[in-house]
């Protein structure tokens, strides 16, 4: 007997903005999985600098060339979400040792409040391991140059964004 698994995986993450490190974990991801929702979190405790739907319309424009990606919002909790949705698994990205920690434990909250979903960590590329979010919006608000980790249409909206 055949089996068909249609597995659905989601990726978290506040995205604020989206990064090269992220889209390179996307797209990994999205060969894995049958369906990949790129899931955009409220994270109103992180006080974003982009509203939620700029980052979520941000994501869906640089992902677009990927047929079995969805970008989506969320707020509230993470497993309720994938439940949701119907999916299965959480993806994250590990960037080096120092997320180790707080990744794990993530996941182990996560999978004891719904032990059916599993987290799969993808290791990001080299060339993104030291890239975040938070450090893309320091440059680029200190006139920095962010081309080689944002898309362009992400730099310019950091851009817009700082002139305001
Ligand atoms: N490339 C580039 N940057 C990356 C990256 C990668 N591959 N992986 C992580 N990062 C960056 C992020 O951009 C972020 O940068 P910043 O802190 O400078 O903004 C940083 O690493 C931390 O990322 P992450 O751990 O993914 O935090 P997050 O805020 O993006 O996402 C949630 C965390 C949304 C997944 C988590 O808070 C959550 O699940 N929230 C929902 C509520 C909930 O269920 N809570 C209980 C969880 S047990």
């Amino acid at each position: 007997m055949e089996i068909t698994l249609d597995i659905t995986a989601i990726y978290p993450g506040t995205f604020d903005p989206v990064t090269l490190g992220h889209i390179d974990v996307a797209e990994r991801a999205a060969k894995m999985f049958d369906h990949l929702i790129i899931a955009v979190a409220a994270s109103p405790g992180k006080q974003p600098h982009f509203d939620l739907q700029h980052r979520c319309d941000m994501a869906k424009e640089v992902l677009s060339d990927y047929k079995n990606v969805r970008i989506e919002t969320f707020s509230g909790l993470l497993v309720e979400f994938v439940k949701a949705k119907e999916a299965s698994v959480i993806v994250r990205g590990l960037r080096a040792v120092s997320d180790f920690e707080y990744e794990v434990q993530l996941a182990n909250l996560n999978r004891q409040m719904e032990p059916d979903i599993e987290t799969v960590f993808v290791a990001a590329a080299s060339q993104y391991t030291f890239v975040s979010s938070s450090i893309v919006r320091e440059i680029a608000a200190l006139g920095g140059d962010v081309s080689q980790f944002v898309h362009p249409l992400v730099e310019t909206a950091l851009k817009e964004r700082n002139n305001q």
